[in-house]
C-alpha cells in the first residue's frame, strides 16, 4: 500500500487552539506513518509551491500553548473568488482549477480544513471538485452548527471575563458606567456567557435588538437600589430596535465582509445624553483572538486533530469533527454551514441571565 499523504490548512480569522489541531493531526498521522503537508495562509498557499511544506514532529514541538497558527491564515482566501489586480482594479477570478491540480500534484489524498463558516463553505465547493475533505470547526464566535462549542471560544470567554472583572473595580471606584465591546458579529455568545460570568448588569447581543431607553432606565433603577455603577457588555454586532449594526469599514477593498466596530461608542453616546453618570468605553477587539489557549481549548483542539485523522482513516469525507455533550464525534459539513448558530432569545441561556437580574436590552 502507498504511504498516505494528507494536507492541512487553517483559514479565516485565527483563534487560540489552531496549533493544537495542527499538532494533533501531525502526531496522529505520524503514528500511522503518513506524511502531512502543511499549507500556509489558507487556500492561498496552494497557489505557491513554497507555501506547501512537509510537517514533521519537530515542526509541531512546543506549539500547543501558542496562540495563532504556525501555518498562517487569511480571511480573503477564496479560490472560487480570488482577488487579483488588473489594470489598477481588483478583479475576482476563479483559480480553483489551479488549487485542485496542486493538490493532485502534491499527492494529497485527504485535506483537513480548519475553519469557520466561510472556510468550510469553500471546503464543500472543493469537495464537489473531487477533493476528499474533513472539516475542523474553529471560531471564537462559537456560531457554527452541529458542534456544542468551537475551540477558541473558551479562551475568548476567559479574556472577556477577565476584562469585565477589571472594569468592575474601576467602575465602582468612579461610580461610572463602563461599556465593554466584545466580538460577535451575528451571534452574541461571547457577550452573553462572559457577561454572566463577569457579573455584567446589562448584556446586549445581536439576537435581541436593544431599547436604549430601557437600558438607561435599568441603570437608573439600579442606582436607586444602591448600585452606583454599572457594567455593560455589548457584542460588536448588537444594534438598536429599528436600527442597524455599526459598520467600521464597508465590504470590498481590503475586507471581504464588512468590518464591525463602534457600538460601544454609540451606546456610550446615547447613554451619556440621558444619564448623569460618566460613561466610558473599552473595545476588547483582537485581544480575544490572541494569546495562549485555555486548558479546555488545548484539550478540545488536540482531540479534534486526532479525530480528523481517524475520520480520514475511516474514509468519512465531507464530515466535520464536533463536540456533542462530552463526546467528540462527526457531523456533515453541509449541516454545519446551513446557517449560523445564534442565541435563542426565548431559550434557557437568556432566561437564566434575566433570572439573574441582568438586563438584555428589551
Ligand atoms: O469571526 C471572528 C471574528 O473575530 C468576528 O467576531 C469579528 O467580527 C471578525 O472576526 C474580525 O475580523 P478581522 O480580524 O478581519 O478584523
Amino acid at each position: 500500500m502507498n504511504k498516505k499523504r494528507i494536507g492541512i490548512l487553517t483559514g479565516g480569522g485565527d483563534c487560540p487552539g489552531l496549533n493544537g489541531v495542527i499538532r494533533g493531526v501531525v502526531r496522529a498521522a505520524v503514528r500511522r506513518d503518513w506524511d502531512v503537508v502543511g499549507i500556509e495562509d489558507g487556500f492561498d498557499g496552494f497557489l505557491h509551491q513554497e507555501k506547501c511544506r512537509l510537517l514533521s514532529l519537530e515542526d509541531v514541538r512546543g506549539i500547543l500553548p501558542r496562540g495563532g497558527t504556525i501555518l498562517g491564515t487569511t480571511n480573503r482566501g477564496n479560490p472560487f473568488s480570488f482577488p487579483i489586480m488588473r489594470e489598477g482594479k481588483i478583479e475576482l477570478v476563479d483559480v480553483s482549477d489551479e488549487v485542485v491540480s496542486r493538490i493532485e500534484l502534491l499527492g494529497i489524498s485527504a485535506l483537513v480544513v480548519v475553519g469557520g463558516d466561510g472556510t468550510l463553505k469553500i471546503a464543500l465547493e472543493l469537495m464537489k471538485r473531487g477533493v476528499p475533505i474533513v472539516g475542523v470547526p474553529k471560531t471564537i464566535d462559537n456560531d457554527l452548527l452541529e458542534t456544542d462549542v468551537t475551540f477558541g471560544f473558551n479562551t475568548a470567554l476567559e479574556t472577556a471575563t477577565d476584562a469585565l472583572d477589571k472594569l468592575h473595580s474601576t467602575a465602582e471606584s468612579h461610580h461610572r458606567v463602563m461599556v465593554l465591546e466584545v466580538m460577535g458579529r451575528y451571534a452574541g455568545w461571547i457577550a452573553l456567557e462572559a457577561g454572566i460570568a463577569g457579573g455584567a448588569d446589562v448584556i446586549l447581543i445581536p439576537e435581541i435588538p436593544y431599547d436604549i431607553e430601557r437600558v438607561a432606565q435599568a441603570i437608573v433603577e439600579r442606582g436607586r437600589r444602591g448600585g452606583r455603577f454599572s457594567v455593560i457588555v455589548a457584542a460588536e454586532g448588537a444594534y438598536p430596535k429599528g436600527g442597524s449594526r455599526v459598520v467600521k469599514e464597508a465590504a470590498g477593498g481590503k475586507s471581504v465582509v464588512e468590518r464591525l466596530g463602534g457600538v460601544g461608542e454609540k451606546i456610550s453616546h446615547e447613554l451619556g445624553g440621558v444619564l448623569e453618570m460618566d460613561v466610558r468605553v473599552t473595545v476588547l477587539g483582537h485581544l480575544q483572538r490572541g494569546g495562549s489557549p485555555s486548558t479546555f481549548d488545548r484539550c478540545l483542539s488536540s482531540r479534534f486533530g486526532v479525530q480528523a485523522v481517524e475520520l480520514i482513516e475511516a474514509g468519512s469525507f465531507g464530515q466535520m469533527v464536533c463536540l456533542k455533550g462530552r463526546q467528540i464525534g462527526a457531523a456533515p459539513i453541509e449541516d454545519a454551514v446551513r446557517h449560523l448558530k445564534l442565541i435563542d432569545p426565548d431559550g434557557a441561556l437568556v432566561r437564566h441571565a434575566e433570572e439573574l437580574g441582568i438586563m438584555l436590552g428589551r
